[in-house]
């Protein structure tokens, strides 16, 4: 793995003269994708200890040479065309993973065992832990790091992030809840068993707010087994008073309860219906 990692740095420097015709540096290249596509090696992670998200900026740099060093491809598919640089991901049935037709996921995106894929878009890099469902019209971006038991609901749009190679992607824990039509982006993160209301923005920018104490928990960060929802905060400006949005944690959840709007979507689930 440190041989790969060498390997990628040495490229890197090199990106802007490389292209579909370096077959070497190719198979360099998608020796790291083909290990990110079997969940072997992960772009980030939690460090316990510490709190914090941790990048391995390599494997977003093998992810941008990938695109130097492939060509354009047409595919064909019925009465569909598709041109392309990616392939997409192969192998579901032998991981255990449930694709409903309209679902896609680009080579080099993990799927843990007994994910479920409802016609939604998962994108190279992200990884989407065991048990966790993508419901309709859900798209997790590059990079995505979704935790186990998770349920991104219909429409959900999990922000991407390749570029700057240190950003942090979006990091959702086990176990959590987001409501429809959420949008977290640029490395927000929320935290384990939680669960965020319909339509809530979470990015670094917005502040979250304990609804019992007023205190600013912080800002991108819903903290583990919370009830989230959108809200708004006054804000004066020169042209007079605004609204813009914040999050709003209506109350705590006991470690490793689940709440009971989750509890519904699991017995849905357990049915085979998706919510
Ligand atoms: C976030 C959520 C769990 C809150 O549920 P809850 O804890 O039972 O909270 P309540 O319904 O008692 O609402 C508490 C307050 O928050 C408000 N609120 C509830 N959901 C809200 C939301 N999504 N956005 C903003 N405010 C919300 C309510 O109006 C209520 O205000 P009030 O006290 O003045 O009446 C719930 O909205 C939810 O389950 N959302 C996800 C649903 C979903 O997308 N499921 C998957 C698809 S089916």
């Amino acid at each position: 793995m440190a041989d790969l990692e060498e390997q990628i740095e040495a490229l890197w420097p090199r990106a802007g003269e490389l292209g579909p015709d370096d077959a070497d540096a190719l198979a360099v290249v998608s020796e790291v994708i083909d290990l990110l596509d079997r969940g072997e090696v992960r772009v980030a992670e939690v460090d316990a200890a510490r709190d914090t998200v941790v990048v391995h900026e390599w494997l977003k740099h093998a992810i941008l040479l990938l695109f130097r060093l492939r060509a354009m491809e047409t595919v064909e598919l019925g009465p569909f065309e598709f041109a392309d640089k990616l392939p997409l991901k192969h192998g579901f049935a032998a991981a255990g993973v449930r694709v409903v037709p309209g679902a896609s996921a680009r080579w080099g995106a993990y799927l843990g065992n007994g994910v479920i894929c409802m016609p939604s878009y998962v994108n190279i890099g992200a990884r989407v832990g065991a048990g966790t469902m993508v419901d309709t019209w859900a798209t997790v971006g590059s990079c995505a790091q979704i935790g186990e038991d998770v349920h991104l609901s219909g429409g959900v749009g999990i922000g991407g992030v390749l570029e700057p190679a240190q950003a942090a992607p979006v990091v959702i824990e086990d176990e959590v809840l987001i409501g429809s039509r959420c949008m977290i982006t640029q490395g927000a993160r929320v935290g384990r068993g939680s669960v965020v209301g319909e339509g809530t923005i979470l990015n670094p920018s917005i502040p979250v707010f304990d609804a019992e104490t007023g205190e600013e928990l912080g800002r991108g960060h819903v903290p583990p087994w919370s009830v989230a929802v959108q809200a708004s905060r006054p804000r004066q400006f020169p042209g007079g008073e605004f609204f813009l949005p914040c999050v709003l944690v209506l109350r705590r959840l006991t470690e490793g309860q689940r709440h009971d709007k989750a509890q519904l979507n699991d017995v849905l689930r357990a049915h085979g219906v998706s919510v």
